[in-house]
C-alpha cells in the first residue's frame, strides 16, 4: 500500500451535480446560518448574494465531516471571504451576529410569515409590509387588498398547508392518484418526484410525474384527473397550465423559467382517518381530512427522463446541472431536452442515467441530490 501524502484531500467540485449530497448534513449549524442569510438577501432582491450563500450551504452539505477549524475549509469551492468570516464567527461563538440580527428583524419575520402563504412571493409580501401590515389577520382585514385565487386558497387552507407533509401522506396521495388514473387508461404511469424521491421524510407538497406510453395521450390526462377529483369532492384548488411545449425550441438557459409541459398545482382534500379541528370559520366542526398541496406534470413519454431529472431537484442541484452543461460542455439542458451547441443537435435520452452520461457526469442517485 502506498500512503497518500498528508496534504492530499479529496477535491470537492464547485458543481453540485459532481457532488453526492445525502440528507445526512454534518454541518447544519453552518448551513442553517447561510440559509437565513440567503433568504434575507432574496427579500432584499440581491440575487448574487443570495446565490453565493446558497452555494456555500450546498458545498458544506456535501461534506462527510463536520468543520472543526479553518484548515478544514482550505481548498473548498464557493467559500469566499465573506462566507469564511461567518464560518469563523460560528467556530468561535456557535452563532453569527448577522444571522441573529436578521432573525430578530421585524421586516424579515413579517416577509417570512407572508411568503409562507401559498401564492404569496417576496414582491407581494413586500407590498403588504409597506402598507404597515404585520400579521395574516391584518392582511385579511385590509379592505383594499385584492387576493388572487391562489392566495385566497392559501389563506383558507393555511393551517394545513403551512404544516409539512409526511411520507405517509405522500403515499396516501399516490394511492389516490393511482386509483383515479386507472379510469383514464390502464397503462398510465405515475412516478413520485421532488423531495420525496430524494428520500425526504417531510415536504411542503407532493410532486408527481404522469405519462402514457402512447405519445400525445398524456395531453388530456391532467384535465381528466382534475375532473375526477372534482366529482369525488376532493378538489379544493386547481391551477391548470396547458402545454406550451415546442420540440424545436432550444432548451432555456434560465433556470427560473417554468417548463412547458401540461401541469397543475392543486390543493386536495386528503382523508386522514382522524378528527381535526375545522378550517377557518368552521373551527368548531371537526373533520376527518386535511388539505394537501400536490403538483402534477404530464410530459410526453419521450421527454420523461428530462422531466424526471428536472423535477427531482434539489433546486441547487438543478441550477448546477444546467450551469455545468453550459460552461463545461457547451450544452443546454432544461426539463425538456439536451442540446449540444457544438454539434448543433438535440441529444435524446430515455433514462436519467443516459442524460448524466451524455453530460459526461457520473450518475448521482436521487437521494444524493440533496444539494
Ligand atoms: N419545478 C420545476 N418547475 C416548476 C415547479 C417546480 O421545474 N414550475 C421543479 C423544481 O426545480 C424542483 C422540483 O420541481 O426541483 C420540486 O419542487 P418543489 O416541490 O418546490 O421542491 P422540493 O424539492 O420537492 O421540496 P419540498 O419538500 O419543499 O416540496
Ligand atoms: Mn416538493
Ligand atoms: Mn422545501
Ligand atoms: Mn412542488
Amino acid at each position: 500500500k502506498t500512503a497518500l501524502p498528508a496534504t492530499s484531500k479529496p477535491t470537492v467540485s464547485q458543481y453540485a451535480c459532481q457532488r453526492r449530497t445525502t440528507l445526512d448534513n454534518q454541518n447544519k449549524i453552518f448551513t442553517d446560518a447561510f440559509e437565513v442569510l440567503a433568504e434575507s438577501n432574496e427579500f432584499l432582491d440581491s440575487r448574487g448574494q443570495c446565490l453565493a450563500f446558497r452555494r456555500a450551504a450546498s458545498v458544506l452539505k456535501s461534506l462527510q465531516f463536520t468543520l472543526r477549524s479553518l484548515d478544514d475549509i482550505e481548498g473548498l469551492p464557493c467559500l469566499g471571504e465573506q462566507i469564511k468570516s461567518v464560518i469563523e464567527e460560528i467556530f468561535e461563538f456557535r452563532t453569527c451576529s448577522k444571522v441573529e440580527e436578521i432573525l430578530r428583524d421585524e421586516k424579515y419575520q413579517t416577509l417570512k410569515l407572508f411568503t409562507s402563504v401559498f401564492g404569496v412571493g417576496p414582491k407581494t409580501a413586500e407590498k403588504w409590509y409597506r402598507k404597515g401590515l404585520r400579521t395574516l389577520k391584518a392582511v385579511l382585514a385590509e379592505p383594499d387588498i385584492h387576493l388572487n385565487k391562489m392566495q385566497e386558497a392559501g389563506f383558507l387552507y393555511y393551517e394545513d398547508i403551512s404544516k409539512s407533509v409526511s411520507k405517509a401522506d405522500a403515499q396516501a396521495v399516490e394511492t389516490l392518484i393511482k386509483d383515479t388514473i386507472s379510469y383514464y387508461s390502464s397503462d398510465t404511469k405515475l412516478f413520485l418526484t421532488g423531495g420525496f424521491r430524494r428520500g425526504k421524510e417531510h415536504g411542503h407538497d407532493v410532486d408527481f410525474i404522469l405519462t402514457t406510453p402512447e405519445i400525445g395521450k398524456e395531453q388530456a390526462l391532467l384535465l381528466f384527473l382534475i375532473d375526477k377529483f372534482k366529482n369525488l369532492g376532493i378538489l379544493l384548488y386547481s391551477d391548470f397550465q396547458e402545454s406550451t411545449f415546442d420540440i424545436q425550441k432550444l432548451p432555456s438557459c434560465k433556470f427560473e423559467a417554468m417548463d412547458h409541459f401540461p401541469k397543475c398545482f392543486l390543493i386536495l382534500k386528503l382523508k386522514t382517518g382522524e378528527q381535526t379541528a375545522g378550517v377557518q370559520q368552521n373551527q368548531n366542526d371537526s373533520r376527518d381530512w386535511k388539505a394537501i398541496r400536490v403538483d402534477l406534470v404530464a410530459p410526453p413519454a419521450d421527454r420523461y427522463a428530462f422531466a424526471m431529472l428536472g423535477w427531482t431537484g434539489s433546486t441547487q442541484f438543478e441550477r448546477d446541472l444546467r450551469r455545468y452543461a453550459r460552461k463545461e460542455r457547451r450544452m443546454l439542458l432544461d426539463n425538456h431536452a439536451l442540446y449540444d451547441k457544438t454539434k448543433h443537435a438535440f441529444l435524446e435520452a430515455q433514462t436519467e442515467e443516459e442524460i448524466f452520461d451524455l453530460l459526461g457526469l457520473e450518475y448521482i442517485e436521487p437521494w444524493q441530490r440533496n444539494a
